[in-house]
């Protein structure tokens, strides 16, 4: 993609005729799934996910969203309830406090176990939920909360939820990791042509 590309689709982000997910680089509103959440994007209590940074390198709207996104179209292909892995997928995370600010020694749970309820909470205080969207919201962090999916959507977004993790925190690093694995190669050479000298040395 040339630079005036990019400078265009950064200014139509900016103006929000354009939403993007990480590791895409179509505009989502003109995807189906877009159809499926729009009520849901415009809700205060969704929008508000934009104030809180999240995985260390984007914020809790563009998490949920990539979610959302990835939940609906891998749901879709494994012939699932798409619909409602969208929506789920987009509430999962609707806790409105700092991650960082979380204290276990006030509550009795950890945050793990605690903001999935939190989440499930504030979703049905804005928008009706069905028996597998509240599935999938309470029991996101499975395995490492105990409590098992239900459903086999859940199960879909337990992984697409690490799944995003992953993506959200290495696709805006490509030139870092471009330079670590240059760095790792040069290294290993390096190990080679010392190794090859001592050989030398030694006979
Ligand atoms: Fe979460
Ligand atoms: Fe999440």
């Amino acid at each position: 993609m040339n630079k005036a590309r990019k400078a265009e689709i950064a200014r139509l982000i900016e103006s929000g005729d354009w939403l993007h997910v990480a590791g895409s680089r179509r505009n989502i509103k003109e995807h189906d799934y877009y159809k499926v959440v729009s009520d849901l994007l415009g809700l205060d209590e969704v929008q508000q996910l934009k104030d809180f940074r999240h995985h260390i390198v984007t914020n809790r709207f563009q998490h949920s969203l990539n979610v959302s996104y990835y939940n609906y179209r891998l749901c879709r292909l494994l012939r699932l309830d798409a619909e409602s892995a969208a929506r789920a997928g987009l509430l999962h995370d609707l806790y409105d406090y700092d991650t960082k600010h979380y204290t276990s020694g006030v509550h009795s749970l950890r945050h793990s176990a605690y903001h999935p309820m939190v989440a499930l909470e504030r979703a049905e205080a804005i928008v009706p939920i069905n028996d597998r969207e509240r599935d999938m919201i309470v029991k996101h962090m499975w395995p490492v909360t105990p409590a098992r999916p239900k459903y086999a959507e859940t199960y879909v977004l337990t992984f697409v939820d690490k799944y995003c993790a992953v993506i959200e925190f290495l696709l805006p690093q490509p030139k870092r990791l471009r330079t670590w694995v240059k760095k790792r190669r040069s290294d290993r050479k390096e190990r080679r042509r010392e190794k090859a000298l001592m050989r030398t040395i030694s006979v």
